[in-house]
């Protein structure tokens, strides 16, 4: 498969990506929705991204395609249709119809991840430095075998309620490099395992130390 094909996540400190079809934080992390837009469309002017996602993301954007990117969809079913997005069987197919393009961004879900995993060759990862309940999983992988290009922290307001363009949790954005092979396992990704190996856990500003609880987020917990 050729170089150009990324992956962009988010996922708790334990591994939570999805709950009930839908993203565990709901709409409390507009900064990372932010970035996730900016990334994937990437440049203006040059030849348009491909998102690639599995069937139940689709159905969990809602009627609507990603805009201002190719949307493509994967199934084994031979027969769906997919409204505004292209839909693919097999994940060689696909990344070879976009060989051409500048990046090809495999956006989710699990199932995504995990078929796609051993192609990527760039990695953009949201860590949420709180747990949640989670039905989906960030699929565990060696942090050893990625070289961190950049790390961002977004700084939290907890007292958030109702429409807001601020996170209500604290989080890291990592851009990283594959610097060797390693696969990815069906356990979840500890994100803590992640923070501690890529330098940010106790020294950072707003990184969890030792004492952080990585189970569910006891305020998001009685919440819901
Ligand atoms: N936090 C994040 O960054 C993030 C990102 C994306 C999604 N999510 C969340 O993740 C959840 C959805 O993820 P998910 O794992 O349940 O589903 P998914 O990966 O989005 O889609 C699963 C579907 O993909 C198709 N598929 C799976 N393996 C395939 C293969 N080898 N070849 C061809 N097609 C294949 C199948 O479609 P058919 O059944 O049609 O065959 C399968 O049902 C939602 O809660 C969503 O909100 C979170």
């Amino acid at each position: 498969m050729s170089k150009n094909i990324f992956m962009i996540a988010a996922m708790g400190l334990n591994g939570a990506i999805g709950l009930d079809g839908a993203l565990p934080w709901g709409r409390d992390l507009p900064k990372d929705m932010a970035r996730f837009k900016e990334i994937t469309i990437g440049h203006k002017g040059a030849r348009p991204s491909v998102v690639v996602m599995g069937r139940k993301t689709r159905v969990s954007l809602g009627s609507q395609a990603l805009p201002g990117r190719i949307n493509v969809v994967m199934s084994r079913d031979p027969l769906i249709k997919c409204r505004n997005a292209i839909p693919f069987k097999d994940a060689h197919e696909c990344g070879n119809a976009f060989a051409g393009f500048n990046s090809v961004w495999v956006i989710g879900g699990a199932d995504i991840y995990k078929l796609f995993w051993r192609a990527i060759t760039r990695l953009a990862l949201t860590v949420v430095h709180s747990g949640f309940r989670g039905d989906r999983f960030f699929p565990s992988f060696d942090p050893s075998q990625w070289r961190v290009e950049s790390h961002n922290f977004t700084k939290a307001n907890r007292q958030l309620t109702g429409y807001h363009d601020e996170d209500k949790y604290d989080s890291s954005f990592f851009m990283c490099e594959r610097i060797g092979v390693g696969t990815c396992g069906d356990k979840p990704m500890n994100g803590l395992d992640i923070l501690k190996a890529w330098g940010c856990y106790s020294s950072a500003e707003g990184c969890p130390d030792e004492r952080v609880d990585i189970a569910v987020d006891k305020e998001e917990e009685t919440e819901q």
